[in-house]
């Protein structure tokens, strides 16, 4: 995620441009930029750090009124945050500027082509190998600048929305959409470019949404041109008038960034594992772990250290890693693990999550296994973060910005990528048969959109917590992968409802818990189809004896455990070490519907922060 912005039209562009990424700072950042055009060319100016740091460097190195720019807020996925690899991105012949949300996939071997046909590159991003590419395509097809990126995209794999302009074609910007969003808004003789509304509603609420794998060119005077990438067939764009406003806008139409960040998991997943997995080819590819693959399959044990949300994801790790790839596995808290001299030893293999990268007893926890010589591999979802820089190696969640406190889509993507991993190394292991591999592959692609369908109970789960939400305790059991996933659904509830919850191993219900089973007491059972299903439901009948009441969430045409819950979330089938991924969505949405209904602060729980960077 990131944020774009773009103007042609008679007012001075720099303030637009500039209060337009403050509004989609939301999206991320770690750099911004501008390029400002006018008679003499293109202004550029741009910095690691905010959109403030950009106005101020700015304001020193720009002096232009031009009426036409682009802006851009990075979110990093290839190349750390520096000034050089901010946005906007220069073309070698220096005529074509380009900023661009999302990712190119194929950019290695594009970027090859291209230095072998004696381009250079500054930077380490995928977005200056796509700007080059559509200035050789200008060159060999000697075409404008719209058809150089209608061509130039249809060799380009993977997701994007750009922006882009020529200086030998002064009065246009050319854009277009495939996975990331773009808007173009329409003025009276101005045109505004964005990620989304926000930037540009107080000037219009006129707005054309580009569908994906369109282009349109943008020229003062001039209708938009819209055409598909694929064929240049003219599309009739559709002009909306905008009904909401600045704040909805910015939650995407969502009442919370929490939502927003429920609803983006099946994305967020796509993101995560495109250009890693490629079920077509039967391959998983991962530098971090193709790089270093020996260090993985001579491991004595790996050795997961993350805190909260994160920690709960390294126990699935425990689970996916054990069942596929046979490597031991230990998962500790980064607050203990630093402190009880634990033995750490230099062929162990330490995994440190964390969605901010930034979470003090994970460091240290990095540190102390440093120290002692262990191979430290990072999976975070902020690029050059103090996390990722402190690893060996690492992969990025690609879940974009998560601005709720309650960590959701960070949770999936983390599960995602370590079942990328444990795949990949029990292939390598020959622990589990190709075919199996490709199996799980074909699974795992069809996730993001079993998600999707289990995001359509939300409706029936609002009734649930309806139910609950007075409740004083509540109690969340699962066995095997959904043991860390009752733990993730208990943390939820706690952190932004304020109710007291425990996760559970079902089977230990009867070692203590149990006690406190009674009519006032809910429980949330986890009782999917795959995962001890026939030993879950004795655990149900166990509660229901003694008038607990039962909030089952069950496989899509369950018929023992839903015929004995008093209440039934049903989700669809998928293998049991993907089950996390999917039974995680409804407790998600319980404990922000129960949180919503009880009027707290969702997005900003009290007495927590979205990166604890302190002891
Ligand atoms: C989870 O919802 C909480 N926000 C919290 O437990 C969080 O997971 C924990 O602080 C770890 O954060 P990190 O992933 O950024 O390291
Ligand atoms: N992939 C591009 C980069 O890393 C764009 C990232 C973004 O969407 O901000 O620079």
């Amino acid at each position: 995620m990131c944020g774009i912005v773009g103007y042609i039209g008679h007012r001075e562009a720099y303030p637009i441009i500039i209060k337009g990424l403050q509004r989609l700072e939301y999206r991320g950042y770690d750099s911004a930029g501008v390029a400002l055009f006018d008679k003499q060319g293109i202004h550029l100016c741009k910095t690691k750090g905010k959109v403030a740091e950009l106005a101020t460097k700015c304001s020193a190195d720009l002096n232009t009124q031009a009426v036409m720019g682009i802006g851009h807020t990075r979110w990093a996925t290839h190349g750390e945050p520096n000034d050089i690899n901010s946005h906007p991105h220069l073309s070698n012949s220096g005529d074509l500027v380009i900023i661009h949300n999302g990712i190119i996939e194929n950019y290695e071997t594009l970027k090859i082509e291209l230095e072998n046909r004696g381009y250079n590159f500054t930077s380490d991003t995928d977005t200056e190998v796509l700007v080059n590419l559509i200035e050789e395509v200008q060159k060999q097809e000697k075409v404008k600048l719209g058809k150089a990126v209608q061509v130039a995209l249809s060799q380009a794999v993977g997701a994007y929305a750009i922006a882009i302009y020529d200086r030998k074609k002064p009065n246009e910007i050319v854009v277009a959409r495939l996975g990331s969003p773009l808007a173009v808004g329409i003025g009276d003789n101005e045109f505004f470019i964005a990620s989304d509304a926000s930037p540009f509603i107080e000037y219009t609420k006129s707005a054309i949404y580009l569908e994906d794998g369109e282009t349109a060119v943008i020229r003062i005077g001039k209708e938009i041109k819209v055409r598909k990438i694929k064929n240049d067939s003219i599309v009739k764009p559709y002009v909306q008038e905008l009904q909401m406003n600045l704040d909805q806008i910015e939650k995407g139409g969502f009442d919370h960034f929490m939502l927003k960040e429920i609803y983006e998991q099946p994305e967020a997943i796509r993101d995560t594992y495109r250009g890693r997995m490629l079920p077509e080819k039967g391959i998983i590819r991962m530098a971090g772990v193709d790089d270093h693959l020996s260090k993985f399959l001579n491991a004595r044990r790996i050795i997961v250290v993350a805190c909260g949300t994160s920690w709960h994801a390294g126990l699935v790790a425990e689970y996916i890693f054990e069942d596929l790839a046979r490597i031991p596995v230990e998962v500790e808290y980064a607050s203990e693990f630093r402190y009880r001299n634990p033995v750490i030893n230099k062929n162990d293999v330490i995994i440190a999550i964390s969605q901010s990268g930034e979470t003090a007893d994970t460091m240290a926890a990095i540190n102390l296994a440093k120290e002692n010589g262990a191979f430290v591999f990072g999976v975070c979802n902020v690029v050059g973060s103090s996390i990722s820089r402190a690893s060996d190696a690492g992969a990025y969640t690609h879940a974009g910005p998560e601005i709720g406190v309650a960590s959701t889509k960070a949770f999936t993507t983390q599960i995602t990528v370590l079942s990328l991993i444990a795949l990949k190394l029990g292939k390598e292991k020959g622990s589990i048969s190709i075919s199996d591999f490709n199996m799980y592959l074909q699974e795992l692609e069809l996730i993001p959109d079993k998600i999707e369908k289990s995001l359509q109970i939300n409706e029936h789960i609002l009734k649930v917590a309806d139910f609950y939400k007075n409740a004083k305790n509540c109690l969340y059991l699962g066995r095997g992968y959904n043991f860390p996933v009752a733990l993730e659904g208990a943390l939820k509830l706690k952190e932004i409802s304020y109710i007291h919850a425990e996760g559970y191993p079902a089977a230990e219900m009867k070692h203590g818990p149990i006690a406190l089973i009674d009519e006032e007491m809910p429980v949330v059972v986890i009782a999917t189809r795959k995962g001890h299903y026939d030993k879950v439901v004795s655990n149900v009948q166990e509660i229901k004896s003694r008038k607990g009441k039962i909030i089952a969430i069950v496989t899509d045409g369950d018929q023992q455990v839903s015929k004995i819950a008093d209440h039934v979330i049903s989700i669809p089938d998928t293998f049991e070490a993907f089950t996390p991924l999917l039974t995680t969505i409804p407790l998600q949405l319980l404990s922000y519907h129960i949180a919503v209904m009880l009027g707290k602060n969702v997005d900003q729980p009290r007495n927590l922060a979205k990166s604890v960077t302190v002891e």
